[in-house]
């Protein structure tokens, strides 16, 4: 199990996990759960594929259909969360966001690097939630139009490491990243 003694040295193991969820398919990093809050007061939560992040800026994106639920969510409140359990190093991760959400023609440069087997899930008919007669009374469309990239500004991240000792620090974009151990 990893000690960490420097705060700096935390968080990094955190970006350097997050980096690996990009790069790795079997990561559990890769599949962050996203909090939205809703209008009728319940949080709302799912996974979603990291589609990239940038530590110098703070931020990580998503990629959705802008028919979802979360859409409308999100319209309503910017402020959203993201979640990750990482077993194998016995690390979570949790996040507060502020979310910029990008539609049309601003997308088409992402859309162009989205794989095609990728594409088709944005722009089912009819939309995601629909209620159906039956479980495949759907079809897949390729539709950039229904395409948004969701950039999450990172707000603050809070770190829990389990060992021994279970270490817990939290970080702030407003104290510019320096941390401060909590006890877990
Ligand atoms: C492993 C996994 C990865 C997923 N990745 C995405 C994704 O990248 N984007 C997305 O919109 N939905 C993704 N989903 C589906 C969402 O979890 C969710 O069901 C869908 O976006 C509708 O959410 P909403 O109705 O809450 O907006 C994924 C689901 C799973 C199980």
């Amino acid at each position: 199990m990893k000690a960490f003694q420097k705060l700096d040295n935390f968080l990094d193991f955190c970006w350097a996990q997050i980096s690996r969820g990009k790069a790795d398919k079997k990561s559990p990093a890769r599949y962050p759960t996203f909090v939205t809050s809703t209008l009728n007061g319940f949080p709302s939560a799912r996974t979603l594929v990291i589609r990239s992040y940038d530590r110098k800026n703070n931020q990580i994106e998503f990629h959705t259909d802008t028919a979802s639920s979360k859409m409308l969510a999100l319209e309503d409140n910017p402020h959203a969360g993201i979640h990750i359990w990482l077993p194998k190093v016995q690390l979570q991760i949790q996040m507060e966001v502020i979310v910029e959400v990008k539609v049309g023609d601003i997308t088409i440069p992402y859309w162009r690097d989205v794989p095609s087997k990728s594409k088709v899930t944005y722009g089912t008919i009819p939309s995601p939630g629909t209620v159906l007669e039956s479980p495949f009374a759907y079809d897949y469309t390729s539709n950039q139009k229904r395409f948004a990239v969701l950039v999450c500004d990172i707000q603050a991240i809070q770190l829990l490491l389990l060992g021994d000792k279970h270490i817990r620090a939290h970080y702030k974009k407003t104290t510019n990243w320096q941390g401060e151990w909590l006890s877990p």
